[in-house]
């Protein structure tokens, strides 16, 4: 099959087009899916480069791509909810059972891959594959921090930092959804779309750096990771959250001085997230997307041999957001 795997870990150099990958072989309780559309995402060139390596192996020849959207071509002995032929999108993931590590063994930046069963929805009718497949990863983390991790309540106040890229105008439509009061950091030339989703104040980062502010906050999230626990919690409210999904140095130490800082008086939490699989949450975002209370934004889509474009585009940390890779011409 074509696909765009690597042989080591490096720059985009590395990512090469090939046409005799194998298609990889299902287990019972596995599904094989014909491709459509990639999701292109920064943790792709994150685990390219060899920054994750520690946490998710260095098994190569390695395809690379976390979401996808296509047409499920067979399934293992154990699947139930999926049929040859239905029309698919997920967070891919192949271990045998879930694990936090999560993740593609065999990327979806391919003809083919593989996933299991409980990872998987059907693709929202309303949307394309290519708009379909770049939901998954960044929706399911917008809404893994929002529900789970800051447990965003109605009248609540938010700050998404960060609010224009792939996680962040999910996050900002989901806070909205979830009935919260949000005010979006980002640059100008996001503010217009900003303002019409609905978010109720925006902070231009290049002309106000948002730790300025005089306000408080229920949830700071923290989409770019630019800032840090320490230095936002005069931000926060008694009670409040900061969220990350990067994990540093900072805030690793902010998570485990947080018994003592809670001692100390200062009870405003950190978390750090980090994104899981899960048909059941991906179920809830189909509904949002099908009944139009959230939309994707695909700023581009790159054909598959043009992989080393797309990595360009999103390693440049502008993108608006999201980029996906077309494997089949719809
Ligand atoms: N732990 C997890 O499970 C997990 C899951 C998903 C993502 N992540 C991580 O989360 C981060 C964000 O992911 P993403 O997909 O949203 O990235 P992305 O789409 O590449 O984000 C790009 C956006 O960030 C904006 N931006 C850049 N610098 C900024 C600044 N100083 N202040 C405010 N906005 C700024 C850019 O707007 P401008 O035009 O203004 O530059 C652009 O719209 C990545 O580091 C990714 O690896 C982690």
């Amino acid at each position: 099959m074509r696909a765009i795997q690597i042989q080591k870990f490096g720059g985009f150099d590395v990512l090469e087009y090939v046409e005799n990958a194998p298609i990889p072989n299902i287990q019972k309780n596995q599904v094989l899916i014909k491709v459509h559309a990639a999701g292109v995402n920064p943790l792709d060139w994150r685990i390219r480069n060899g920054e994750l390596k520690l946490l998710l192996g260095a098994d190569f020849p390695m395809i690379l791509g976390n979401d996808v959207s296509g047409t499920v071509v067979s399934v293992g002995r154990q699947v139930s909810r999926f049929k040859q032929g239905d029309e698919v999108f997920c967070l891919l993931d192949a271990h045998p059972q879930p694990s936090w590590t999560g993740f593609a063994k065999s990327g979806g930046y391919a003809e083919f891959a593989i996933t299991r069963e409980d990872t998987l929805a059907l693709k929202p009718k309303n949307l394309t594959h290519i708009q379909a497949a770049s939901v998954p990863l960044a929706a399911l983390t917008a809404y893994q921090v929002l529900t789970q991790k800051a447990g965003l309540k109605r009248g609540q106040k938010i700050l998404i930092n960060g609010a224009s890229g792939g996680v962040g105008l999910f996050a900002v439509q989901i806070a909205i959804a979830l009935g919260a009061e949000v005010t979006a950091v980002c640059s100008s030339r996001h503010q217009e779309l900003l303002k019409s989703l609905g978010v109720s104040h925006l902070v231009n980062y290049q002309q106000q750096d948002f730790k300025t502010l005089n306000q408080h906050f229920d949830v700071i999230y923290d989409v770019v990771a630019n800032s840090s626990w320490w230095s936002c919690r005069h931000l926060l409210t008694k009670k409040g959250i900061f969220i990350s999904n990067v994990m540093s140095l900072d805030s690793l130490l902010a998570t485990q001085l947080y018994p003592i800082t809670k001692r100390l008086g200062l009870s405003q939490q950190y978390t750090f997230a980090w994104v899981k699989s899960s048909a059941k949450d991906l179920a809830v975002i189909s509904e949002w997307i099908a009944a139009n209370k959230i939309k994707t934004f695909v700023e581009k889509s790159f054909p598959l041999n043009e992989a080393k474009a797309a990595h360009q585009a999103s390693e440049s940390g502008r993108v608006q957001g999201k980029l996906v890779l077309q494997i089949i011409k719809e």
